[in-house]
């Protein structure tokens, strides 16, 4: 049998304080049932399998109860209350965990549902040469600039490009400096946005197409082709 080494110590971020407006329903898409669980219950018992210690899940107001019922019977887990954007309850996750973590954090999108380990594991490896580092896909379809009246405009080279995920993994020091230099200004579209501002380095490691973000009321029916072995007992 091989064995593989431990991973380094981490503490893991879900935020999940997001209203799902692009999803509808009454319920917001990450306490609703995907696979068979609440969205949000498959990440979080990733990555406390994983050995995420503190786990923060940041919720907005009034969501304990559809919170504790999406989670009801993983230990170690903590929830804190979000702000009005992403970015403002990433912030607030951090700013709970500051005294209490390890010096390595994961930040994931409580949207993301199925989180493969070797994602976790080559995030945490690649943070030992950067202060940042995250999942990335290549964009293998041709890209075509818009004008405003939906006609082509041109064209743009896909090779330097690269689409990108959560879990993103950080330096906690470092990425907590980071949002308190940015909160105030516009909305950042993730965090390693937010620590590059700050010049940290960020690694682009391999990301996985599992790792797709519940964004419209479609994705939840993604379950339907999804392979059994992603569908985790717990
Ligand atoms: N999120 C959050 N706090 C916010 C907004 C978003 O914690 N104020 C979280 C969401 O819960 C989600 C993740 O950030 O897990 C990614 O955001 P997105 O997919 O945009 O989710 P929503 O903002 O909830 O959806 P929508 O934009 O369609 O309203
Ligand atoms: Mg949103």
């Amino acid at each position: 049998m091989v064995s593989t080494p431990p991973l380094p110590l981490f503490g893991a971020l879900i935020v999940a304080a997001g209203k799902g407006l692009r999803a509808g329903g009454d319920t917001p898409k990450q306490f609703r049932d995907f696979c068979g669980k609440p969205v949000i219950r498959h990440s979080a018992k990733a990555l406390l399998d994983a050995g995420a210690a503190p786990l923060i899940v940041v919720i907005a107001d009034g969501a304990e109860e559809d919170a504790r019922a999406a989670l009801a019977g993983l230990d170690g887990y903590s929830l804190v209350k979000g702000g009005a954007t992403r970015q403002e309850s990433v912030r607030a996750g951090l700013e709970a965990m500051a005294g209490d973590v390890p010096d390595r954090v994961l930040i994931h999108d409580a949207a993301r549902p199925d989180l493969p380990f070797a994602v976790i594991e080559r995030l945490l490896d690649a943070l030992d040469h950067h202060s940042g580092a995250i999942p990335t896909l290549p964009v293998v379809d041709s890209l075509a600039v818009a004008s405003a009246d939906e006609t082509m405009a041109g064209s743009a080279s896909r090779e330097t490009l690269r689409r990108v995920q959560t879990p993103q993994a950080f330096r906690f020091a470092d990425i907590l400096a980071a949002h308190r230099q940015w909160a105030g200004t516009n909305d950042a579209g993730d965090d390693a946005q937010v620590l590059a501002a700050s010049a940290g380095s960020v690694a682009l490691v391999q990301g996985d197409e599992r790792l797709k973000k519940i964004t419209f009321a479609e994705d939840l029916m993604s379950a339907l082709t999804m392979p059994p072995m992603r569908v985790g007992q717990g």
